[in-house]
């Protein structure tokens, strides 16, 4: 599926952070101001109302990490999620980047879905991350989120049109 009203841009300095939805992804603000200080991040733009970001991170040798990706809860669903994923893939290709990596919960059997569709490879668990973490449990479809499950896609073989 795809928006055609909708853009992907560089949050602009004057756009204010769309706290909610980082925090949608991540409820750590603490952890979030520190990547999104560092990060690249880039919003998803429909009428003029922002409905979309994800952030990209740095992880030094050729490697990226998309640290926090979410979709306001009134426009999942569409195929917004998987566009900016592959949005995010694009430009770290673009940058330079030799891989990206993204990570979700145990518990996140849709996100896990999605990233795998989109090419992402399972490669490492974080063992009790959430639990290191995260000073509240975290919940996702019932489960107690526990352990961070690592995937990544290689940028070398991929080509775009
Ligand atoms: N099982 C299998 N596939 C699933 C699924 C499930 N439970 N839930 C979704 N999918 C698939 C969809 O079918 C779709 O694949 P398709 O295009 O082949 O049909 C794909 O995942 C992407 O769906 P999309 O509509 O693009 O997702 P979205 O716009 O709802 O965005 C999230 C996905 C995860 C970003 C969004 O739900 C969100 O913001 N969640 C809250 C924040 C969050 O959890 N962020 C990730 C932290 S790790």
């Amino acid at each position: 599926m795809y928006n055609s009203r909708m853009n992907i841009q560089r949050l602009d300095k004057s756009q204010a952070i769309p706290w909610d939805l980082l925090l949608l992804a991540d409820p750590s603000k603490k952890l979030v101001e520190e990547y999104v200080k560092d990060g690249l991040m880039n919003v998803a733009i429909i009428d003029n109302k922002i409905v979309a970001e994800y952030v990209l991170l740095d992880r030094g040798n050729g490697l990226a990490e998309v640290m926090n990706i979410a979709v306001d809860e009134k426009f999942q669903g569409q195929g917004i999620g998987k566009q900016l994923l592959m949005h995010a893939i694009k430009t770290a290709k673009y940058i330079g980047f030799k891989i990206v990596e993204i990570g979700t919960s145990n518990a996140s059997h849709a996100q896990l879905a999605l990233y795998q569709k989109c090419g992402f490879k399972i490669y490492h668990i974080k063992k009790n991350f959430f639990v290191d973490n995260y000073d509240e449990e975290i919940y996702d479809n019932g489960v107690k989120c526990v352990d961070m499950i690592m995937l990544s896609c290689k940028l070398n073989s991929l080509s775009f049109h």
